[in-house]
């Protein structure tokens, strides 16, 4: 029936006027609307995605993105400071219909990924399933921990830590030191590896790594010899051997990747380091006074600063910590997913949760840190003149998946740094230049570009 058939019927049933049957048509549609209306708002809202934990509504379909969007790409690490100062120490974000939830506070943080690390250590499936070069970062279980270990003891074993890589690195730090402005080769290789580190180009490691593994790995195996062992390949093949003996866990794919991801792992994350620390040395000369007075009554001018040097170099190592809690370069941990219930402030987190550990928010505290926002390397050395270990200091993050390259970005950030200030003074290019200290995320943390003058001393 339509409607206008509906409607003359009434009007003959009721004897309603020709004014009486406009209104009544009218109300009609306009109450047919407003019920459609309705229903689809309510289905919508009862299709939006819910959690009895703590965060901004969510739409339908796309959850928070439109939120996200919203905010600069480069700002991202600002708007989880945003989110943590308005939700607390637990709150959740809908990418489109996928839930993450993320932690925040030292002692949340510390609650969820060392106390609860039996639940919270794995990495979820979008990690595991879709790489296509699955090692150390993306494997969970025994394979995992076969890879964990062993990349572990292969450091050790290279010499981590201890004073003959140290010299190697030395080594390195003087070719830095020697580097010449107007070399080429050397200019094109920096732009090279900037560019593998921000993602963009032909020379990304997300392009390069499948060569790299194929070719490096067959070289490695054809020339292999157990009883010399040449580098950190072989001494993998090595210790993959022996480990083959007793228990299989993983393949020598496994271990190529592992081998790469120490290699994206570590670069860009220790020369970023060191990026903000120039730029740090640049806005806090009396800081840089400070470390240079230590390393000249320490070691002099005769020779390079030494890992032996470490121990007595104090304002150094702290200028190097409050840097490192500064810049925060890794804003948060990669993505893990709760293995069961996860309790923490209160709230519940579902088994199978994506979540994160939000760091900048522990280097932050205000629970651990006086006037967190303020450079003050001084907060790092005890009243006895010594390191004073911090809580809240957590750059590597913490539990049992945290940064296993530590020692080594430790060992380089320290030699670099100080043999780098024994040698110059770090200026501005002009006394007014302003300094940008608010960065920007790519891969990781890093400063707006800066010039600097490195004048030898
Ligand atoms: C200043 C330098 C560095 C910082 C701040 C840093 C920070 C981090 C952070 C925050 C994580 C995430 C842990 C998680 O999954 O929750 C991580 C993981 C990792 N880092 Fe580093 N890192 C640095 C240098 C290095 C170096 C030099 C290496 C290698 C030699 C390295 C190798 C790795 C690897 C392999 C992982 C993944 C570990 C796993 O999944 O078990 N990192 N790092």
């Amino acid at each position: 029936m339509t409607l206008s058939s509906y409607s003359d019927q009434l009007y003959t049933r009721f004897r309603l006027n020709k004014m009486d049957m406009f209104i009544f048509e009218t109300g009609t549609i306009v109450t047919l609307c407003i019920f459609v209306l309705t229903f689809l708002l309510a289905s919508l809202y009862m299709s939006a995605p819910k959690s009895n934990l703590p965060g901004p509504f969510a739409f339908p379909l796309v959850g928070n993105l439109p939120l996200l969007f919203k905010e600069k790409e480069s700002e991202k690490h600002l708007f989880y400071q945003k989110m943590a100062a308005k939700y607390g120490s637990v709150y959740r974000l809908y990418y489109g219909n996928l839930m993450m939830v993320f932690i925040n506070g030292y002692d949340a943080v510390n609650s969820v990924f060392v106390k609860q690390a039996d639940l919270t250590t794995d990495r979820p499936e979008i990690m595991t399933k879709r790489a296509k070069v699955k090692g150390i970062v993306n494997q969970n279980g025994p394979v995992w921990k076969s890879l964990r270990r062993i990349s572990i003891q292969a450091m050790r074993d290279f010499g981590v830590g201890k004073k003959s890589l140290g010299e190697t690195v030395n080594e390195e730090v003087a070719v830095v030191i020697k580097y010449d402005h107007n070399d080429r080769k050397f200019q094109e290789l920096l732009d090279t590896f900037d560019q593998m580190f921000s993602g963009e180009g032909t020379t990304s490691l997300g392009r390069i790594l499948p060569w790299f593994k194929y070719i490096k790995m067959k070289e490695h195996k054809t020339t292999y010899d157990p009883n010399h062992c040449r580098d950190f390949i072989d001494l993998y093949l090595q210790l993959v051997n022996d480990e083959f003996k007793t228990k299989p866990t993983f393949d020598a794919e496994a271990f190529a990747a592992t081998i790469l991801a120490f290699f994206a792992a570590g670069t860009d994350t220790t020369a970023q380091t060191l990026n903000w620390a120039m730029l740090y040395m640049l806005g806090f000369p009396e800081t840089q006074a400070k470390c240079q007075k230590e390393i000249d009554k320490v070691i002099g001018h005769g020779r390079m600063v030494s890992l032996d040097d470490k121990d007595k170099l104090v304002y150094v190592q702290a200028t190097l910590m409050e840097i490192q809690r500064l810049s925060s370069i890794a804003s948060s941990s990669m993505l893990r997913v709760t293995t069961g219930d996860v309790h923490v402030d209160g709230h519940v987190i579902p088994k199978g949760t994506i979540i994160r550990g939000n760091i900048i928010s522990s280097l932050f505290d205000s629970k651990y840190w006086d006037d967190p926002l303020k450079f003050l390397p001084e907060r790092f050395i005890g009243t006895d003149g010594k390191i004073t270990k911090k809580e809240g200091f957590i750059p590597f993050f913490t539990g049992p998946r945290m940064c296993p390259g530590e020692p080594l970005a430790k060992m380089e950030l320290f030699l670099v740094f100080s043999n780098i200030l024994q040698r110059f003074n770090l200026e501005k290019p002009h006394p007014d230049t302003q300094l940008d200290f608010n960065g920007f995320s790519s891969v990781t943390f890093r400063p707006h570009p800066f010039q600097i003058r490195a004048v030898l001393r």
